[in-house]
């Protein structure tokens, strides 16, 4: 399966990467990230070119890593700085590949193309993170599910109704809202439940039971795979301002071609000091995407074994018109990657 290489991944949350060697897969290539001594990330080819050890199996030494195995030394350039062995000399191919990293809203985005072409301005806009006005919980889940398939799932908000106990609501299946004015590398899928009685959700963070009010998931969808929606719920035909606003992050990452990394957030301009109701999101997160998404997407990917979904012809509803778009534009982006 292809790959768009000129696009920033989100590789590990920020704090993930320290001191100590972290392998990761992504997009199929095997890399691995630390932190140098003045905190800066460092991401390379984890596989050393003489004989294939991981790198990560070696020692970090300073900003340098000595492989396992016969102890090649690599700097965070990739360059082999030394070869302990015989008139010591170092061969042209002792190289690995370095990888541009930039850190920014608490994720460390990989590139995975050309680093003449890693501008940081492409980055979505996941400010939310941290802005300070917010307060955020994260996570991290692994799912056994082609990272295309998870987007599908969060651009589609009506499963929310069937797999979500916590989000449905007695009226039924929220209102879809067609794009009206769809952009180039960005979808949007709007999901609405106008003058409605609060969900268990909105229950919980303190909308009164018996108000009604309008309730709002609003998806943007940014190329490849990463998704911010912002969800609030606020009175009756009220500014949105008003109300509770918790955006929700969601990026995706592809690990394989049948796995992916799923990193999660929830945000919320609201309680932002009450430590127990961040950790009753915590689990509210962990219940809704790992016990309730994953082993859906789970099961559909093993349905459709390694299939491309859209090869089956799957019956399309109009509530699959920003997942379709979303697949057009990736598949364009490849296709243009490809060309050039
Ligand atoms: S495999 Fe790394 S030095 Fe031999
Ligand atoms: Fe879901």
């Amino acid at each position: 399966m292809a790959y768009i290489k000129n696009t920033w991944y989100a590789a590990a949350w920020s704090h993930e990467i320290t001191r100590d060697m972290l392998a990761r897969t992504i997009a199929n290539e095997k890399i691995v990230f630390y932190r140098t001594e003045s905190g800066e990330v460092a991401a390379l080819e984890d596989r050393c070119p003489h004989r294939f050890v991981p790198l990560h199996l070696g020692k970090l030494k300073g900003d340098i890593v000595e492989c396992a195995y016969h102890g090649l030394c690599f700097d965070a350039s990739g360059a082999c700085t030394l070869n302990p062995h015989g008139d010591g000399k170092i061969p042209r191919a002792a190289r690995v590949k370095a990888y541009k990293v930039v850190e920014k809203h608490s994720i460390a985005w990989l590139w995975l193309g050309e680093a003449e072409r890693a501008d940081e301005s492409l980055i979505a806009d996941f400010s939310v993170l941290t802005d300070p006005s917010f307060q955020t919980v994260s996570s991290y889940l692994h799912v056994r599910a082609n990272y295309q398939l998870i987007s599908d799932n969060l651009l589609d908000l009506s499963h929310g109704q069937y797999i979500h106990p916590m989000f449905a609501n007695a009226e039924g299946p929220p209102r879809f809202e067609p794009e009206k004015e769809p952009a180039d590398h960005e979808v949007w899928a709007k999901f609405s439940r106008p003058n409605q009685y609060p969900n268990k959700y909105f229950q919980m963070l303190g909308y009164p039971s018996d108000q009604r009010g309008d309730h709002r998931n609003f998806m943007r969808w940014s190329s490849p795979s990463l998704l911010l929606l912002d969800v609030g719920m606020t009175g009756v035909g009220r500014p949105v301002e008003e109300g509770l606003s918790i955006p929700t992050s969601h990026l995706l990452t592809p690990e394989t071609d049948c796995t992916t990394h799923y990193f999660w957030a929830m945000s919320r301009d609201f309680r932002q000091e009450d430590v127990a109701l961040s950790e009753q999101l915590l689990r509210v997160g962990v219940a809704v995407f790992d016990d309730e998404d994953k082993p859906v997407i789970e099961a559909q990917q093993r349905m459709i074994d390694n299939s491309e979904l859209m090869s089956l012809n799957p019956v399309l509803l109009q509530t699959d018109g920003p997942a379709v778009r979303a697949r057009r534009v990736v598949e364009a982006r490849l296709q243009a990657e490809q060309a050039s």
